[in-house]
């Protein structure tokens, strides 16, 4: 009991030491009479001597910078100045003429498997005076911005590089990301546009495709299995949304070199509504080669991963695909 009070008071002493004590101590002795071993006689009166302690510490302190400003060659004074950024403008839209950018938005095209894509920006300082840089930062935790140590100042007249590494792994289609710049003189938003290839299979002879169709027509859920699992499920795995839909179902349906029974979606003559995306997705069709997905039927897919589909597809699927066709 007494002793965890010792340790109790021991860190709040160590506590109220000031931060700059390794700047102060050769100079000013702490004062003495500081009680190290508890006593409850006497507490409330260390308590009263540790103020005081911390109160001639400090004005030690004080004085030391004063007794600095009269010799040039104090320890404190000699290091280079401190400088300190003005933040005041840093959410403001940056002006002109102060930043001259090599683009505002860049493009990159990756295979589906690069799993990354990179970007370099490059800026002159264009402005009669130093700017400094206080902040880049990435609207995704998806991107890393790779950067000097803040604040990164830029004289008048110098260039600034940086490099952005964007984490698209499991991501196909047209990505767009963004980018805050903050400095001195204002901020300025960039932009990254990344298309990400859809994966490439590898390419089946006729025999082999001839061979699959006859497997699927004995058992449309074939598919889910065997050799067949390299191109019809492992692409989708973890998958949701549109890059799912890529992976197992137009790998099928928006194949140019898909079979005449293979309907093609973007022209279904059936209404289409959530419950007709869904039981198609999870169910197929017997007899047909039209798989059944969902895993209670023996296919690869949970229901959030179905249920993702079936949102994508019925948010319009057909209107889209028109706008890109
Ligand atoms: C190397 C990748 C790959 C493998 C392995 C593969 N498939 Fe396919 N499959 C495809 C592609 C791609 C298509 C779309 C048509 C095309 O482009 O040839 C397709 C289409 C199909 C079709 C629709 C009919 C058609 O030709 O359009 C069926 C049915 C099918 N596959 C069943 C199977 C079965 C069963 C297996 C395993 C025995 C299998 N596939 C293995 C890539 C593959
Ligand atoms: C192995 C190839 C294959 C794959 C993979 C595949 N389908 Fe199909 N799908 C077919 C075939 C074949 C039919 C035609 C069924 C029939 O004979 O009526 C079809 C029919 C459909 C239909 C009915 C279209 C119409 O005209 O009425 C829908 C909807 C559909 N598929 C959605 C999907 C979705 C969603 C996925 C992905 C989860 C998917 N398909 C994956 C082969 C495939």
């Amino acid at each position: 009991m007494l002793e965890s009070a010792r340790i109790l008071l021991e860190a709040a002493r160590r506590g109220a030491q000031p931060g700059r004590d390794g700047l102060i101590k050769s100079r000013c002795r702490r004062p003495s009479g500081e009680a190290r071993s508890f006593n409850p006689a006497i507490s409330a009166l260390s308590r009263q001597a540790r103020w005081w302690g911390l109160i001639a510490v400090m004005l030690c302190g004080v004085g030391t910078l004063f007794a600095g400003a009269n010799t040039p060659t104090n320890a404190i004074m000699a290091g280079p100045a401190v400088y300190v950024p003005d933040t005041v403008h840093q959410n403001d839209a940056m002006p002109d003429g102060v930043f001259a950018w090599d683009g505002l938005m860049k493009d990159a095209t990756v295979a589906a498997d690069a799993g990354i894509a990179n970007f370099s920006f490059s800026f002159t300082n264009v402005s009669p005076g130093q700017v400094a840089v206080l902040d880049v930062h990435p609207s995704c935790g998806c991107t890393t911005a790779h950067v000097p140590t803040m604040p990164w100042i830029i004289p008048a007249g110098g260039v600034g590089q940086f490099g952005l590494t964007v984490n698209v792994a499991g991501r196909t289609g047209e990505l767009i990301k963004t980018v805050t710049v903050r400095t001195e003189k204002g901020m300025k938003q960039l932009y990254l546009k990344i298309h990400v290839l859809p994966p490439v299979l590898p390419r089946q002879s006729d025999a082999d495709r001839e061979h699959a169709v006859q497997v699927a027509r004995a058992d449309r859920q074939a598919i889910f299995r065997g050799d067949c699992v390299s191109c019809h499920v492992k692409p989708g795995q973890g998958k949701y949304g549109k890059p799912l839909y890529d992976a197992d179902c137009g790998i099928c349906h928006d194949s140019h070199l898909r079979a005449s029974f293979v309907p093609d979606l973007h022209h279904v003559k059936a209404q289409t509504n959530v419950e007709y995306w869904r039981t198609w997705t999870a169910h197929g069709k017997a007899g047909s080669l039209m798989p059944a997905f969902a895993t209670s039927d023996g296919g690869p897919l949970s229901d959030i991963q179905i249920s993702s589909l079936v949102q994508y597809l019925a948010a319009g699927y057909q209107s889209q695909s028109a706008e890109n066709k």
